[in-house]
């Protein structure tokens, strides 16, 4: 939607964002065939850049044109302005997907099926934080995970890893935090 568009438009004018590579991606990106990746609502490009000169050809989709515009001008990089609420991923198209601190629950089977044979999924964000108190986390449920969610939906994927933790954001809040990676298996 519009609205939400210029907000993140907003919040990344104003807010503090995390800029250094989540710690899954760096250990986890490496076992993907170098070749096409997919960087799902990717901001300003952390992870993307990352992976660019791990040497992914990488396509880098956000719907906010402020945090798009911060990509580096690379052959390697695709930028896709493009809602996600509407946008298609083509089946069998990526090596590597990454997903990280956004949530859009329709996009479960086509991120599956966008991976090709073998390409690894790495998925992490945001976890309900069953009403404990002294917990930051996105107000509505449908942008925070379920206990055991992840490794539930993509049960069809080899696991390769699973944890559920506390972190503390850049604000200094707690928040709780899910992160699965897994491989589609061979045809
Ligand atoms: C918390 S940021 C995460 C950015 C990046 N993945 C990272 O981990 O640094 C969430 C991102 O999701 C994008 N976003 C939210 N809803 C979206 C939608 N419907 N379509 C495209 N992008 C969306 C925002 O613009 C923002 O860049």
């Amino acid at each position: 939607m519009l609205e939400d568009k210029q907000r993140w438009n907003e919040k990344y004018r104003t807010m503090p964002m995390p800029s250094g590579v989540a710690a899954v991606v760096a250990r986890f990106a490496p076992l993907a065939v170098t070749g096409r990746g997919l960087d799902i609502a990717c901001g300003t490009g952390r992870h993307t850049h990352y992976l660019a000169d791990l040497g992914f050809e990488m396509d880098a989709v956000d719907y906010s044109d402020y945090a798009l515009a911060q990509l580096r001008d690379d052959a390697k990089i695709r930028r896709i302005e493009a809602d996600l609420d509407s946008y298609d991923l083509e089946p069998g198209r990526y090596d590597l997907i990454v997903n990280c601190n956004y949530l859009d629950r329709r996009m479960y089977a086509s991120i599956e099926a966008a991976l090709k044979a073998e390409g690894i999924l790495i998925f992490e964000t945001f976890l309900d934080a069953a009403g404990e108190a002294g917990y930051h986390q996105p107000s509505s449920p449908d942008f925070v995970l379920r206990s055991g969610e992840l490794p539930e939906v993509f049960g069809a994927l080899e696991p390769l890893h699973y944890d559920e933790r506390e972190e503390v954001n850049l604000r200094g809040e707690k928040v709780r935090v899910a992160t699965f990676v897994g491989r589609k298996r061979p045809l």
